[in-house]
């Protein structure tokens, strides 16, 4: 199947060469972009691409009789898909009654103390089924689809028993034969502390290093490892006893970091070589210094800082230490119910001040290396996965988090398909 598309306005974050590391600091502010642009995908790659006022009339001719699909863009732009860097996509029922409790004063961690929280989800979705679970989350693959995401990583967390979580990372796997997304796995079994440990936060470490994680390891269910460094929650002692136990079978570290405290998530995270380190409301110069010149990615979370009405990370004095900043949804039922990178990106211009730039870098490029993918996905380049969408027509491309709920988007090509 090969698929041209013409006349495009504006060809977004195209790089003929794609960057080999995560963009940082200065560089997250330049936006490379091709005006008046064509683009050929073959098979499920971007092919070639160029610009209209440089193809000879024969060249288009041959151009357009040779594909299967020719698309005329006029006056809309094409982007590289999203690629959403921390999710907790599987999930059963939803949360919205705690949401009522948050609006009536009781915080996150009140409600976790309650049994809620977390573990509310970690009984529904221990009453339901794989298959069932299957399709509840295909709902929301489908959703964050058709909202641009075209990678996206999914953690488990809300089984916290082997069978639970080999459940839900089974069925993570099965998103990704089930749709055109591209998915990371991390496994998250130290997400929270389950009722059966209640008092004995070390005995359920013990399970997950001697039980849980190698049953997940067995069947290869895992890219990643994650853990919620946080009072009440997990310590930096439980973090480095989970890395190095994970280290074995090939699990490359993840942390929730410093989304409530000074909690020393980052500077784990940064021992052990955390591909990134994800939330940090709680930062301030010993954390970006900690981060600085080393492997690991800041993941900004906004939507959750928004649902759980916190300060926000001071994301500007981030790029100042130079750190490469990724966006990502946080798509869960507790503290971000949604999976949309759009109202993500203006979250994040409009409470972090970041640039338009910046913030299409954070959830494109640097999303893709926060889960592994940056050699196909994350940019508009030829040989990349063809992994994009079309937008309507607009103005520019600071419209897009500009008009932060509308639907702004529409053809989506995953994998060189024509999708919906
Ligand atoms: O990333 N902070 C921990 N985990 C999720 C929330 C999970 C939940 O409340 O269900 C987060 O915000």
């Amino acid at each position: 199947m090969s698929i041209f598309i013409k006349n495009i306005k504006k060809l977004v974050n195209v790089r003929e060469a794609a960057p080999s590391a995560p963009l940082r600091g200065e560089e997250m502010l330049s936006l490379p972009c091709l005006d008046g642009a064509w683009l050929l995908t073959e098979g499920d790659r971007i092919s070639r691409l160029g610009r209209m006022q440089d193809l000879r009339p024969e060249e288009l001719e041959a151009l357009e009789r040779s594909s299967d699909e020719v698309i005329d863009a006029e006056g809309r732009m094409v982007f590289p898909s999203y690629c959403d860097s921390h999710t907790h996509l599987v999930y059963a029922g939803s949360r919205e009654m705690e949401f009522m409790d948050k609006l009536r004063g009781l915080s996150y961690q009140e409600i976790a103390r309650r049994g809620g929280g977390i573990l509310n989800s970690v009984e529904l979705l221990h009453n339901t089924p794989e298959d069932d679970l299957l399709q509840q989350t295909l709902v929301r693959a489908h959703e964050i689809i058709s909202l641009g995401t075209g990678a996206v990583e999914i953690k488990s967390g809300y089984g916290l028993t082997v069978e639970d979580e080999v459940k839900m990372l089974r069925v993570a796997r099965r998103v990704e034969e089930e749709t055109p997304l591209r998915v990371r796995t991390t496994f998250l079994g130290a997400h929270a502390v389950p009722a059966r440990y209640k008092g004995n936060r070390e005995g359920y470490v013990d399970e997950i290093v001697r039980e849980i994680m190698p049953a997940v390891a067995a069947e290869g269910l895992a890219d990643y490892v994650d853990i919620f460094v946080e009072e009440g929650f997990f310590t930096v002692e439980d973090a480095s006893r989970i890395f190095e136990a994970a280290a074995k079978y090939g699990m490359v570290p993840k942390v929730h970091a410093n989304q409530m405290s000074f909690s020393g998530g980052v500077q784990v995270g940064v021992r052990y070589g955390a591909a990134s380190v994800d939330h940090l409301e709680f930062t301030g110069p010993e954390e970006f210094k900690a981060l600085q010149g080393s492997g690991t990615i800041a993941t900004l979370l906004p939507g959750a800082t928004f649902f759980l009405d916190m300060d926000y990370p001071k994301a500007k004095d981030m790029l100042e230490y130079d750190l490469p900043l990724a966006i990502a949804s946080n798509y869960n039922p507790g503290s971000c119910p949604s999976g949309d990178m759009k109202f993500m990106m203006a979250l994040a211009m409009i409470k972090m001040r970041l640039t338009p730039e910046t913030v299409l870098n954070a959830a494109i490029v640097n999303g893709a290396f926060a889960m592994g993918v940056a050699s196909e996905y994350g940019s508009i380049t030829p040989g990349k996965k063809a992994s994009l969408f079309i937008t309507k027509k607009i103005p520019s491309y600071e419209f897009v988090p500009y008009s932060f709920t509308s639907q702004l988007i529409e053809n989506i090509i995953l994998n060189g398909k024509i999708y919906g």
